[in-house]
């Protein structure tokens, strides 16, 4: 999709970090942005600096994990620009822990946000793009998490696989039927945002007791935590999927060299080779 000026964009988790980003980003580019989040205050504001740039930017509450929510995201978007052209499905949320002792309250809450919530875009978003029949483009946050393993991090990592996954078959089925909508995979490395923070937008009845937490969760969500400020700024991430958008470029990833690079690259070769897994890149220390 070369020309984004005058076009719509519906981001999901734009009230911060990348989300955020990617609506400044792409409205200094030309384009109408609808900025959706579950988190309504943080989302006004926003909106408001967003459009104190001078960008055309629309705010709705929506959560993702909650399919008619989508669709009236849709309904907005559209009452608001008419047509939509690109979608990010980019809201997501962290929890640590082991495959065993992650409780299960952990695993629903990743699984209906991360992968819920991109399924739920989907469902409501490619229709919309297939029917209009003009050029658009579908973009799923990831992680390099959803490239490579590591322990300790059950639930997110296994999110971010399924939504590369489901990026690829999509990719996939648009082109078979030689559609004008192209879909990029956002994989980001570690990114200074609020996703350390992430317990803030969990919804009541997946509330966990963390009297009863075990130690690695605790570990693993404050070493997070302690490091997301020494992440790449948000700002690069949404020009990487803008320039992916108008290149019609499947991967976005961290530049050629970067460690969890080499650890995707270990994991591919481990299966080509069928070696058990070896741990690699930042997990592993690199
Ligand atoms: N920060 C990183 O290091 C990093 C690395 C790789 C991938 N990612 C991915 O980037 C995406 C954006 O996260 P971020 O790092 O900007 O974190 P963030 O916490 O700063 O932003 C995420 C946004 O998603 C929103 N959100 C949470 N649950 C929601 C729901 N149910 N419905 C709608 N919105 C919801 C939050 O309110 C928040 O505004 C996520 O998918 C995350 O997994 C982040």
């Amino acid at each position: 999709m070369e020309h984004v000026q005058g076009k719509t964009a519906v981001i999901t988790g734009a009230a911060s970090g990348i989300g955020r980003a990617m609506a400044r980003t792409f409205g200094e580019a030309g384009m109408r942005v609808v900025m959706a989040d579950v988190e309504g205050t943080s989302l006004e504001q926003a909106r408001k600096d967003v459009a104190a740039a001078g960008i055309e930017a629309v705010a709705h509450v929506c959560d993702v994990s909650q399919a008619d929510a989508v669709s009236g995201l849709a309904e907005v978007a559209k009452d608001a620009f008419g047509g939509i052209h690109v979608v990010c499905n980019n809201a997501g949320v962290f929890a640590g822990g082991t495959t065993w002792g992650t409780p299960s309250s952990d695993y629903e809450w990743v699984i209906n946000v991360n992968i819920w919530g991109v399924i739920h875009g989907l469902q409501t978003f490619v229709p919309i793009l297939l029917e209009q029949d003009e050029p658009g483009h579908v973009v799923n946050t990831a992680s390099m998490a959803g490239l490579t393993t590591g322990p300790m991090t059950a639930a997110y990592f296994m999110s971010k696989h399924a939504v590369v996954s489901m990026s690829e078959s999509l990719f996939h089925e648009l082109k078979a039927r030689e559609a004008k909508v192209g879909v990029s995979v956002v994989c980001p490395e570690l990114v200074d945002t609020r996703i350390g923070e992430a317990e803030r937008n969990r919804p009541h009845h997946l509330k966990r007791d963390d009297e009863e937490l075990p130690n690695e969760t605790k570990l693993v969500e404050a070493a997070i935590k302690a490091s997301t400020p020494t992440g790449v700024e948000p700002k690069v991430l949404a020009e990487r999927a803008l320039a992916a958008i108008q290149e019609n470029q499947f991967w976005v990833l961290p530049p050629d060299g970067d460690p969890w690079r080499r650890a995707a690259k270990q994991r591919c070769d481990d299966i080509v080779h069928a070696r058990n897994p070896t741990l690699a890149g930042p997990a592993a220390g690199d």
